[in-house]
């Protein structure tokens, strides 16, 4: 069992509880950012996953806003210490067609879903190299890597957050720090519950697997990444995705 510390952005969504589920049970001591504990619940939230055996903490941040990111560190640090794994899952999606989408709806994403990376990563990034080890997972999409219709600004986010992780990952290497992608399919969660029911039913037709996944198909490889022992793995792009979108 590890007695690392990692922590989880958006952990209180769809697929980051069941990441802050996998993390706890290998050992680590957990927090989650969430953006509005009121509005999110978030104190149900922790308390139901106490009552299936999982502490979690959190800490209210919105990934989106660098000082924010900072502020978060800052307490974070100060109630655990050091942060060791870092898991980028924080993301959202304002789907449209190019040619019919605002300008808010591009930043937006971008601003969350990409520089949220950075602004988060970068306040542990320091700590890490001083330690020589770290682990850091950026939760990216089946969508980053194939386009998807209405979702220019959500794809590019997601091809970017992998550049963002092979970058990095030589940065680190000598470090003791890797940074790897995992790139989830159609996941069956609030995201995908928002989409319209004939857009969704089109989609999960068209997957070999016949299905979605379901959360915690996601959250074992990000706990497998977040192992020391997988030390050698490093600028990867994992798919989760039931064959839905296959590569060299
Ligand atoms: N495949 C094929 N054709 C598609 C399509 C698709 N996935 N999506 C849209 N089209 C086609 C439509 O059939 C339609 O064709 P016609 O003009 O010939 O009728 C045309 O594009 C316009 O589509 P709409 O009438 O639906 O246009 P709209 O402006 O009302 O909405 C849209 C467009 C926003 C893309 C909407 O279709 C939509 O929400 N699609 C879902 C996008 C999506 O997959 N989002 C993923 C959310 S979950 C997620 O992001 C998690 C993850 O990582 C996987």
């Amino acid at each position: 069992m590890t007695k690392r510390v990692a922590l989880v952005t958006g952990g209180n969504g769809g697929i980051g509880t069941e990441i802050c589920k996998y993390l706890a049970t290998s050992g680590h001591t957990v927090v989650s950012t969430c953006v509005d504990a009121e509005r999110e619940n978030v104190r149900d939230w922790q308390q139901q996953l106490a009552e299936q055996g999982v502490q979690v903490d959190w800490v209210e941040c919105d990934v989106a806003d660098f000082d924010s990111c900072a502020a978060m560190a800052e307490t974070v640090l100060a109630r655990h210490g050091q942060v060791d794994v870092v898991v980028n899952a924080a993301g959202i999606t304002r789907d449209g067609f190019l040619h019919k989408m605002a300008r808010h709806n591009w930043e937006s994403v971008i601003a969350t879903n990409l520089n949220g990376a950075f602004n988060v990563t970068r306040q542990f990034i320091e700590g890490m190299r001083e330690r020589a080890y770290g682990r850091v997972i950026n939760i990216s999409s089946v969508n980053g890597q194939s386009g998807q219709f209405g979702q220019t600004n959500y794809s590019a986010t997601k091809a970017g957050l992998h550049g963002f992780s092979m970058a990095l990952a030589k940065e680190g290497a000598r470090k003791g720090i890797t940074a790897n992608t995992v790139s989830p399919g159609y996941v069956d969660t609030a995201m995908t519950a928002a989409m319209p029911d004939e857009v969704r039913n089109q989609i999960v037709s068209q997957i070999p697997a016949g299905r979605m996944a379901r959360p915690d198909e996601i959250a074992r490889v990000v706990d497998f990444l977040a192992a020391e022992a997988s030390a050698y793995i490093n600028g990867a792009n994992i798919p989760v995705n039931g064959a839905q979108f296959t590569s060299f």
